[in-house]
């Protein structure tokens, strides 16, 4: 049986070229004792896949060229050679960026059972809904009441951020770039922002009339000019869970930081970085909580579906135009 993947020829310097993605084939060697061979459904492409496309090992590794990409997928079991894993058996692996995989059973996880569209485990209950969750609880604290402000707000992690933080009471503000985002925004009763066209001081402003008492909590997904404007509306005491900074992954040259760095001297403000697979031990918890509230359609979670693999890489690069409502997926 033959598997179509995607490879990276060179390491791209600022946004990626379309032409800088192959699609080969190659033939699949016999399936060894303990694998499984799987047809891929759905195919997620998240920011930080950027990062190990650089060639520099980050907290990941990088994609090593002409090897095929890897990326976390949903598919089904056609062939088994691991008693765990029965053909037909639905499971997620990091066998992505192609139709057929073939991997060893240890890094393969059956589905969890919740009432749910298999790709829902891609997205708001799987690794970015975790970050989301993650971020919110165990990074930033957020405490019954708080003032929050996430960017990136109607994006995979974004979008369950808000919906997690809303529950709580306090304000809610969510920064995002289109008008479609703005509005599912308000539907959910989140306050809307726009960054678009906006500096610093402009959305400052933006932000200290959505919300004049300040934010206790800052869930940072974007950085630049959202992170200069929220620095600027802290509470004292705040934290700043720092998530993502997407606004630089493609930048050649790095931008200089915000120019009011001191404002998290004078507000007292604690700022933490986070990666989701250090906190992966408390997924379980995560899915008790939020589980059930997704299956119930308590929260709402978006998703944009672009069709056949081909299109992967061009999903890929829609995440740095903003093209993606919800989670960016490739259904196959
Ligand atoms: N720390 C972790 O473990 C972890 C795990 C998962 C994700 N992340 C990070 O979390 C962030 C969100 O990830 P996601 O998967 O939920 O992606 P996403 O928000 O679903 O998609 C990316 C979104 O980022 C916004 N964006 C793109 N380029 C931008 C720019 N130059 N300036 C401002 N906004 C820009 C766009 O929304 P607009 O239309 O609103 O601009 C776009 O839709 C990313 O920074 C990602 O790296 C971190």
């Amino acid at each position: 049986m033959q598997s179509r993947y995607f490879t990276l020829h060179a390491h791209p310097e600022g946004t990626p070229a379309r032409e800088l993605f192959e699609l080969e084939t190659a033939e699949l060697p016999a399936l060894a004792e303990g694998e499984v061979r799987v047809r891929n459904t759905w195919l997620s492409v998240d920011p930080y896949m950027r990062g190990r496309m650089t060639g520099v090992t980050t907290y990941i590794e990088p994609f090593t060229l002409g090897a095929p990409l890897e990326g976390a997928a949903i598919g089904e079991v056609i062939e088994s050679r691991a008693e765990a894993f029965p053909e037909g058996t639905k499971i997620r692996h990091m066998g992505g960026w192609r139709d057929i995989a073939q991997l060893p059973a240890d890094r393969c996880e059956r589905l969890p059972a919740f009432d749910v569209p298999e790709q829902a485990y891609l997205g708001v209950l799987g690794m970015p809904g975790m970050t989301a969750w993650a971020g919110l609880n165990r990074i930033a604290e957020m405490k019954e009441g708080d003032n929050v402000l996430v960017s990136g707000a109607a994006g995979a992690v974004g979008s369950l951020a808000v919906q997690l933080a809303k529950a709580r009471g306090g304000t809610v503000v969510g920064i995002a770039g289109s008008q479609d985002k703005l509005d599912w925004l308000e539907s959910r009763g989140i306050k809307a922002v726009s960054y678009k066209g906006r500096d610093a001081a402009q959305l400052t402003a933006a932000l200290n009339e959505a919300c004049p008492e300040g934010f206790d909590v800052y869930y940072e997904n974007v950085g630049g000019v959202c992170l200069e404007a929220a620095l600027n509306t802290l509470r004292v005491g705040a934290r700043i869970a720092v998530c993502g900074l997407i606004a630089g992954y493609n930048e050649a040259t790095p931008s200089p930081g915000p120019s009011n760095l001191a404002m998290v001297l004078i507000r007292r403000a604690r700022m933490e970085g986070f990666i989701v697979f250090d906190h992966w031990a408390h997924y379980p918890t995560f899915l008790e909580e939020v589980g059930p509230q997704v299956a119930a359609g308590e929260l709402d979670y978006e998703e944009t579906v672009v069709e056949g693999l081909e299109q992967t890489p061009d999903a890929f690069l829609k995440l740095f135009e903003g093209a993606n409502r919800g989670k960016m997926l490739v259904q196959l």
